[in-house]
């Protein structure tokens, strides 16, 4: 029981994320009484649905969606077979229309293609806008409260949320000595939730020390995602030690923490041999770019597995205008990077207030954050400080 999706040829020049509208056509069967049932889901091209709207409903173009209940299919063949009573029928989907009218209405891909089921489902349990006015405005009616109501509900995905503990480095060298150590800050990010730890090891050593990189290697239980800046040193420890990712970034000696994205346009042969170095020895590679189309296109074909953008200018933007400017950027760099193949993280200065929005992208594999946490950290506790934003990042993959 459930729903059956089919992804023709065409249809995978993008990239669909199955699970997610799987999740999305399941809950709305349910908010329907129909989750006992089966329902197919084909995604075709313009071309195919062109030809299936001509040919079972003798109308000569192509169209975004179609939707063939099982009844009125078996009613219209006349067929003496008996008729599987869970069978809901078949949707169609054209992913090219939904890409073009997604980019027109500026949602993302899959918002439109929900929006698409949810009015394919509609068609399969008897709704018709095409019977009369009346009918159209119940329907239309219907699709809004249903995607409403679905942004609201719970989702079982929710980004990783990954903890950067140099901060707690550079309270210790600070000091000079052994306290606090980034080895138990990390055990105790992962006891209270955290999917991941990063460290950065700069050229310097300012806050992560080689002993703290060594240390962590073997008693991290969760995921080692290893910050650096390209330079050979550094990849010889990448390549030793080797931790479950790697993340490459921009890194000036004098800068208080990362500022920019890295500019992989600028420098594609140095970072794709450095990726191909990694990629022999079993290492993914995260790029951390300005959420910028030529970037991301840049990170995609020199071979990276991940990006990670930016939200910096996001976090630091001074006004809603401004910061709802650089979430869209953000949003659209992760779409686009998804739709490539790319693995999205994303990450710098997110805090209790900035993560929900961004937390909320479907197509965000993993947050990186760390100064907000390790600043709460020092007022209510370590554990306490993960555990609340751990909530605020499985909140906000509740609102759909
Ligand atoms: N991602 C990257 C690539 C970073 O360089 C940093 C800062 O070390 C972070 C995420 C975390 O940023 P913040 O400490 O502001 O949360």
């Amino acid at each position: 029981m459930g729903a059956h999706f089919t992804l023709n040829h065409d249809s995978s020049a993008f990239r669909i994320n199955e699970k997610l509208l799987q999740r999305r056509i399941v809950w709305l069967m349910r908010q329907n009484n129909v989750a006992d049932h089966n329902v197919s889901i084909l995604l075709v091209d313009d071309e195919e649905i062109s030809w299936l709207n001509s040919h079972y409903r003798n109308k000569h173009c192509s169209t975004n969606v179609l939707s063939f209940p099982f009844a009125q299919e078996n009613e219209q063949y006349n067929f003496t077979l008996s008729i599987p009573e869970k069978e809901l029928g078949d949707i169609i989907i054209s992913v090219q229309t939904a890409a073009r009218e997604a980019r027109k209405l500026d949602v993302s891909l899959h918002d439109r293609l929900t929006w698409l089921l949810t009015h394919g489902l509609l068609h399969l349990l008897g709704h018709d806008h095409e019977r009369s006015d009346k009918e159209a405005l119940t329907m239309w009616e219907l699709e809004k409260t249903l995607i409403s109501q679905l942004k609201h509900s719970r989702s079982s995905q929710m980004p990783h949320l990954a903890i950067n503990v140099d901060h707690v480095a550079t309270v210790r060298n600070a000091r000079g000595i052994a306290e606090p150590d980034p080895v138990a800050a990390a055990a105790i990010c992962e006891l209270a939730g955290a999917a991941g730890i990063v460290i950065h090891l700069r050229e310097d050593r300012r806050h992560i020390k080689d002993r703290d990189v060594r240390l962590l290697r073997e008693t991290i239980k969760t995921r080692m995602n290893l910050e650096m800046g390209a330079n050979k040193e550094i990849i010889e420890i990448a390549l030793d030690i080797k931790p479950d990712m790697v993340t490459l970034v921009p890194e000036k000696r004098k800068e208080l923490t990362t500022e920019g994205g890295l500019n992989v346009a600028g420098q594609k042969k140095k970072l794709a041999k450095t990726i191909k170095r990694m990629d022999k020895a079993g290492i993914p590679v995260s790029l951390f770019i300005d959420p910028e189309e030529r970037q991301v296109k840049a990170s995609h074909a020199i071979g990276a597995t991940y990006v990670e953008l930016h939200t910096g200018r996001y976090c630091d933007a001074i006004g809603e205008t401004e910061r709802e400017k650089e979430y869209q950027l953000i949003a659209s760099a992760a779409e686009e990077a998804y739709q490539m193949g790319l693995k999205v993280n994303a990450g710098h200065g997110l805090d209790y207030q900035t993560t929900q929005r961004i937390a909320a992208l479907d197509t965000i594999e993993e947050l990186s954050i760390g100064h907000a946490i390790i600043a709460r950290a020092v007022f209510v506790g370590l554990d306490q400080a993960v555990r609340e934003m751990k909530k605020i990042v499985r909140d906000a993959s509740m609102i759909y």
